[in-house]
């Protein structure tokens, strides 16, 4: 049987670093309140200047392509996951195969926020399955920081997400390599954690940028609470499902990478499943939430330290916003 594999993994994060601190200046926030409801102590934001998302996953990319030995022009696919393309359209794909400069090899844009990743990762593995690609970029790549209400308005989500990029390189391989993938949705929930504007559902005379007057709608607006309930039980099952479709059970997991949501909710997944500190990875203090950035990147900054090893089984597991979710049990 063909699986496919992961071969490389890079991340890239901008280099001006936010602290609580930072942001207690521009709303009525504190270091204590972030750190206790979410675990983050900084985020990274970009440099509007010269960061955009295409060029933080070309970055990314460029990492993953060295830790895969391959180079850009082996790539046959890409498939790229953001809810903050650089453009309203096209998406970011097609600008990060321009920047790798690389010409006529498709590029596919995926839109299911913090699960994103992972389907972009489910549809790289369906592709790479059939035989149809053979090296496929994988990116998980956000700029949050340019739609955060910046005010005391929007504490509520300004504390919590941040920029960054993540890329993975999948081959084919007879070895195992993605056991399985999970994905889910809800559109129940879409109105829950949204960005409204640019909507196209607006009337034509209210497209108009001298009309509008309330730019609320272009700013994250976010039911925590509710969220928060839907995250920790979606997270559970989605985990347990991976779990039961290969026959394993918590014990068999070397690594559960969790989309870097809220450390309160990591916590809670590791506490539920009795999970060593070792078996979990976490990330968020030092970025914040990046949305379709945090699992790759999580997971290149845990390949760094030496936490996932060949043979390893790895977890991954998101929930976000649409309401979406999802799961990837893989053998490193
Ligand atoms: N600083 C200080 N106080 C803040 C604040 C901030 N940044 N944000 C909210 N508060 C205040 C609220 O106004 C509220 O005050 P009140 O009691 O006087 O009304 C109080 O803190 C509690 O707010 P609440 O929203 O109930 O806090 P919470 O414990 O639910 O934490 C979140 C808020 C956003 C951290 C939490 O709901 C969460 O993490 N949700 C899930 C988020 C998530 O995972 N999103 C991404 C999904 S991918």
């Amino acid at each position: 049987m063909q699986y496919s594999k992961i071969v490389g993994i890079g991340h890239h994060v901008p280099e001006r670093v936010v602290t609580n601190d930072e942001l207690s200046t521009m709303m009525d926030t504190n270091n204590e309140w972030i750190i206790e409801r979410t675990g983050i102590e900084e985020r990274r934001w970009i440099d509007p200047a010269k960061d955009t998302v295409a060029n933080m996953a070309a970055k990314a990319s460029r990492m993953a392509f060295e830790r895969a030995g391959v180079t850009a022009e082996d790539i046959d696919f890409i498939v790229f996951a953001t809810i903050t393309s650089d453009y309203y359209f096209p998406g970011s794909g097609v600008l990060l195969q321009r920047e790798l400069g690389l010409e006529s090899i498709p590029a596919m844009d995926i839109k299911n926020a913090c699960s994103g990743f992972i389907y972009a990762l489910s549809t790289a593995d369906q592709f790479i399955r059939t035989g149809m690609y053979k090296n496929v970029l994988v990116i998980g790549a956000e700029i949050q920081s340019t739609a955060l209400d910046l005010t005391t308005r929007g504490r509520g989500t300004a504390v919590i997400f941040g920029d960054g990029a993540g890329a993975a390189v999948l081959q084919p391989s007879d070895e195992l390599g993605i056991l399985s993938t999970h994905l889910h949705s809800d559109g129940r929930f879409a109105e829950e954690l949204y960005v409204k504007d640019p909507g196209s559902s607006r009337p034509h005379e209210e497209r108009q940028p001298e009309q509008i007057l309330d730019t609320s709608g272009f700013k994250v607006y976010m039911n925590g609470n509710l969220v928060f309930k839907h995250a920790v039980v979606r997270f559970m099952e989605v985990i347990n499902e991976a779990l039961t479709a290969n026959n394993m059970s918590k014990e068999d997991i070397d690594l559960l990478i969790p989309h870097q949501a809220n450390l309160r909710i990591s916590n809670y997944i590791q506490q539920k499943m009795q999970l060593g500190d070792d078996k979990v990875y976490n990330n968020i203090m030092r970025y914040g939430n990046t949305t379709a950035g945090s699992i790759p990147i999580a997971m290149s900054e845990a390949f760094d330290e030496g936490k996932i090893k060949p043979g390893d089984t790895v977890c991954m597991a998101a929930f976000g916003s649409g309401f979406t979710w999802a799961s990837a049990l893989l053998k490193w």
